[in-house]
């Protein structure tokens, strides 16, 4: 778990660069309703969980650099004896100063009251703009009073500001607190993908096997950091497919893209495997093709490498293995300029990873690509999706649709890969499998 310490230090980190004359509105998410009475599981606010670690809906943190009467100022919800029966435990103002060290907090009812007030003598104000439309036209609502009142003589902030900006480079580089955090759900989505691969066979239905993922993710206290993608043959070739709902087939494979949560952090693991627990020829072939070029994008998450270096390195090697296959024709470096290789890999090698599965930070830094440094996580992804019908593939490579996912740090050294727990080649799969299909026995 992230230490209260380390967020104060990441306020006050983010409170250094706003500086003097500004002020910082970072509000949680919303309880959404699923149907009727029935909430959806509440789960805060990536930028607002950074900065406070406070897990409740109705909150809203201010930061105020240099404010004499406090910088850190929570709304929350008041404690209420009759609510936190139904509802539960809340912290109320009180635990907000006490266990969350706000330097003063109040009822989230006195917003509208408190909250221009607060702004009125600054110059910025930090707030990200577009992903909560009713909260923005409450902001907005906000500074129009302030700005009535100027013509009384009242100073109104003149600048908005992109809190994204700030804060969401401070997010890209891991501290080693949240290194610890991210390797525990890896290794939790590790023993996940093990206990799925062990337990697949032939006739089992995709739900029965996204069970089974969640059976550890649950036995571990962690959620699923996204829905869980479990798809059997052609429901391989769907990038997205979260029906989870087909039989699975003797021949056909199965890939599994299914991460847990812990502490608001995520893993993000991908593998295919074959139902039956053997790959044809076919399947291996692709197979080997996905894995090496994984290994070599892998190789290429060091520092002194940029963004794109993993992924080009991953479409060399795809490129190269199509054309061995007779899948492409032609020359690689032609081939490779003309992308050709998206026919079966549309996708990128990787994206961010962190509190958010496709994390924040910019790719690029003043128009190129930015250089990768310890700290930063990242997954390695590549793929190669064959569907049914593919005009002029032969039918041997039909439905097999192959990923396989790890979760990488850049360290100085040689990249550290969170979940590696986990059987990626081929013999390793087939062992463990076997393992499997004796147990169930
Ligand atoms: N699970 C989403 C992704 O791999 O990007
Ligand atoms: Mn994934
Ligand atoms: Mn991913």
């Amino acid at each position: 778990m992230i230490s209260q310490k380390e967020f104060s230090r990441r306020r006050n980190q983010l409170m250094r660069m706003m500086g003097k004359d500004s002020i910082a509105i970072i509000p949680t998410a919303t309880q959404q309703i699923r149907n009727r009475d029935v909430e959806y599981p509440f789960r805060p606010d990536s930028d607002f969980y950074y900065l406070t670690g406070l897990h409740e809906p109705d909150a809203i943190a201010v930061l105020i650099p240099k404010r004499p009467h406090g910088e850190y100022l929570l709304f929350c919800n008041e404690r209420d004896p009759e609510m936190e029966t139904w509802t539960g435990r809340r912290v109320g103002t009180a635990g907000a100063i006490e266990e969350f060290n706000a330097d003063d907090a109040f009822p989230i009812g006195d917003v509208d009251e408190i909250l221009p007030g607060l702004m009125e003598s600054c110059e910025r104000v930090f707030y990200t703009m577009g992903s909560r439309p009713a909260f923005d036209r409450r902001v907005m609502e906000w500074v129009n009073r302030l700005r009535e009142g100027a013509r009384t003589g009242l100073r109104t902030p003149d600048k908005f500001v992109s809190l994204e900006h700030l804060l969401h480079d401070m997010r890209l580089y891991k501290s080693r607190s949240e290194i610890r955090v991210m390797r525990a759900a890896a290794k939790v989505a590790c023993r996940a993908h093990r206990r799925a691969m062990q337990a697949c066979r032939p006739g089992l239905h995709e739900y029965q096997v996204e069970a089974e993922l969640l059976h550890e993710f649950h036995s571990a206290d962690m959620e699923p950091a996204y829905p869980s993608i479990v798809g059997g043959g052609a429901n391989g070739c769907v990038l997205h497919y979260t029906e989870n709902s087909a039989e699975l087939n003797d021949g056909d494979l199965l890939l599994i893209d299914a991460g847990s949560e812990y502490d608001c952090y995520a893993s993000d693991v991908t593998r295919t495997f074959p139902v039956n627990g053997h790959f044809s020829a076919a399947q291996k072939a692709l197979y080997e093709v996905v894995l090496a070029a994984q290994t070599a994008a892998i190789k290429k998450v060091r520092p002194g490498n940029n963004w794109n270096a993993p992924h080009a390195a991953a479409v060399r090697v795809l490129t190269r293995g199509l054309i061995k296959l007779g899948l492409l024709k032609g020359k690689p470096a032609e081939l490779i300029k003309k992308e050709a290789y998206r026919r079966f890999y549309m996708h990128r090698t990787g994206h961010w990873l962190g509190m958010d599965v496709h994390d924040v930070g910019d790719y690029k830094v003043g128009g190129a690509w930015r250089d990768l440094e310890p700290g930063m996580v990242l997954t390695v992804e590549p793929g190669l999706y064959i569907p049914a019908g593919s005009r002029g593939v032969a039918k041997k490579w039909w439905n097999i649709g192959i990923r396989i996912e790890d979760d990488v740090l850049v360290t100085k050294d040689d990249p550290d890969v969170l979940s590696k727990a986990v059987p990626r080649t081929v013999a390793e799969i087939e062992a463990l499998m076997a393992k499997g299909a004796t147990d169930q026995l």
